[in-house]
């Protein structure tokens, strides 16, 4: 199997700065590619912040977490991925974009190297017949944070090679990721299951079932939830559940998965969730406070 020793990240918001911590503290060296200077000092920051706090928890020796931080290149140029053997992409969930970007990859990166996209909702092939080697190309479907959940859905898409599939596979382990293979139907496993259930808790509060803070405080003491579906909602990050509702909605055209009207208000609000300080709940305090808008 072909060694993979240096790996792309592209995006280093709520993904992108969790997969490129993991591969660096796996061993691996890496480069992260942001928009902007600005985009990319902030997913860097994060990762400092996260490495340096898993230090004082005891978690990670401060050599280690030097070490990890050390292997990490960030850019905003292209062209600096041109050496690495496998590229994963997590940047913002809109086809055109992911299509654009990959334009510009495939001619930068050495024809050998693999690559994998990180899309919550999107068919994996219409990435990987956008670019020039669509037998190298698969699905890697981190959890956020990538950090600490344990899954990583390895998706095969029609032309992805048995040679493609093991290199995630064996990337997910080293990187100490329970690895699920799936096919490529939209929304893979997890969030296939995922996205309905947090829509409908979404509608169970449109209809008044309860409040936010009761359908959370019910799913978690009630189901064993570590976390209550709007909360859920608000980590996962609105817009990036609006968009994955899309696209599950026009492929299956199925009611579950149609985004309900208090999500699509919240959208124009600009309430993108944890990520804006404004969501289900409100982040602006110690604590976050159901939020008093809705
Ligand atoms: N949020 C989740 O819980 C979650 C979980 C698994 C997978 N995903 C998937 O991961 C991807 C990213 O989601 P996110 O939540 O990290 O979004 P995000 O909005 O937090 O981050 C996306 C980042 O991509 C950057 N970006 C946009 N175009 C770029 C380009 N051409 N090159 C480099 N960077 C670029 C943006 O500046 C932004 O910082 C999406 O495909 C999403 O579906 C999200």
């Amino acid at each position: 199997m072909a060694e993979i020793s240096k790996v792309g990240i592209l995006g280093a918001g709520l993904m992108g700065h969790g997969i490129a911590q993991v591969t660096a503290e796996a061993g691996y060296e890496v480069v992260v590619r942001e928009v902007s200077d600005d985009k990319l000092a902030q997913g860097i920051g994060k990762i400092e912040k996260q490495l340096a706090r898993a230090v004082e928890k005891g978690k990670a020796e401060q050599a280690d977490a030097d070490a990890a931080r050390g292997r990490i290149q960030g850019t905003v140029h292209y062209r600096d991925l041109a050496d690495c053997d496998l590229v994963v992409e997590a940047i913002t969930e809109d086809l055109g974009l992911k299509l654009e970007m990959w334009r510009e990859v495939d001619q930068i990166v050495k024809p050998d190297a693999y690559l994998a996209t990180n899309t919550s909702s999107l068919p994996v092939i219409d990435q990987a017949a956008s670019t020039g080697r669509p037998e190298r190309f698969l699905g890697l479907h981190f959890f956020n944070p990538a950090q600490v959940m344990k899954l990583l859905e390895v998706v095969r898409c029609v032309t992805t090679s048995d040679e493609a599939l093991a290199v995630g596979v064996d990337y997910g382990k080293k990187l100490g990721k329970l690895t699920v293979q799936t096919k490529d139907k939209a929304g893979f496993i997890v969030n296939r299951l995922l996205v309905p259930y947090t829509l409908d808790a979404i509608r169970a509060y449109e209809e008044g079932v309860g409040s936010i803070a009761e359908i959370d405080a019910a799913m978690k003491a009630g189901a064993g939830h570590p976390m209550g579906p709007l909360a859920l909602a608000d980590f996962v990050g609105l817009d990036t559940l609006g968009a994955i509702c899309d696209v599950l909605f026009d492929e299956f055209r199925e009611r579950r998965f149609a985004k309900p009207p208090t999500l699509r208000k919240m959208l124009a609000a600009g309430w993108y969730g944890r990520k804006s300080g404004t969501g289900f709940y409100d982040y602006s305090g110690e604590e976050p406070t159901p939020n008093p808008g809705l």
